[in-house]
């Protein structure tokens, strides 16, 4: 097992919690997006087809926030990028989150199962381009050139996630289980913990506070990402 032989493929979850410290925002702390904006006015695509220009203002403000240069990755995003380089056999981070920090941080072995704030998508032919300008009702698909159908690249609240039998077939034949910064609420992310057990992997929580499914973990660790996650990486780096 992972902790004790220093071997064994590595899933990691990431969440909100674990971006926290670099100035962006989670959703279900007091502080969170989902205590200012109700999620069916922006985030699903009853919204988008009800309302698109507030829908490309609540994407437009959260891109322009993140891809502000003092929002950074912080020690919890680098320890994840050490743990791929370092680990001798593969680790992937799974992440709720639709920023760029762990690319940032160095991680590549990753999958944005929500989607990424920094790519658009053509609702007409599925194109999936980078994108870090703001994005309007009124822009024109430079791929199929239809007009109306540009969106963030955002799994909405409805649609279904992105990679799930790439992320099951990594969940099937982990050693070790990591969630970090992510409170258990949503589906199927937080359904991850006991297909891990079920393939008999170490589950290990390292959160603020315990989450809504810390029952399911073998060890669960509270405290803030920046400081547990690089100490845990460190010991199991350190065999
Ligand atoms: N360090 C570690 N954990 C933290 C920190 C921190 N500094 N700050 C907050 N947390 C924890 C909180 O205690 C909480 O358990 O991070 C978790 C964030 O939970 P949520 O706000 O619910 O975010 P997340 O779990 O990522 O939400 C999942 O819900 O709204 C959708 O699509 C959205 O991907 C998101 C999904």
């Amino acid at each position: 097992m992972a902790l004790s032989s220093g071997t064994g493929s590595i899933v990691v979850l990431t969440g909100a919690g674990i971006s926290k410290e670099s100035g962006l925002s989670t959703f279900r702390d007091a502080d969170g997006i989902w205590a200012t904006v109700r999620i069916e006015d922006v985030a699903t695509p009853e919204a988008f087809m009800r309302d698109p220009e507030r829908v490309h203002a609540f994407y437009n403000q959260r891109r322009r926030g993140m891809l502000d240069p003092s929002i950074r990755p912080n020690p919890a995003h680098l320890a994840l990028a050490r743990l791929e380089r370092a680990w001798p056999d593969p680790v992937v981070i799974v992440t709720q989150n639709i920023d760029n920090l762990h690319e940032q941080a160095g991680s590549t072995n990753l999958i944005h199962m929500h989607g990424e704030l920094e790519k658009s998508l053509c609702a007409y032919c599925h194109a999936r381009r980078v994108n870090r300008g703001d994005l309007a009702v009124g822009d024109i698909c430079p791929d199929c050139g239809q007009l109306g159908g540009m969106r963030p690249d955002v799994v909405w609240f409805g649609e279904m996630p992105l990679e799930m039998p790439r992320i099951h077939a990594a969940l099937a034949r982990c050693a070790l289980f990591i969630s970090i910064g992510t409170s258990g609420n949503v589906y199927p992310a937080a359904g991850f913990v006991q297909l891990a057990n079920e393939a008999g992997a170490e589950t290990v929580e390292l959160n603020l506070e315990p989450s809504l499914g810390v029952s399911f973990f073998d060890t669960s660790i509270q405290g803030r990402a920046s400081e547990i996650v690089p100490e845990f990486i460190e010991g199991l780096l350190a065999g």
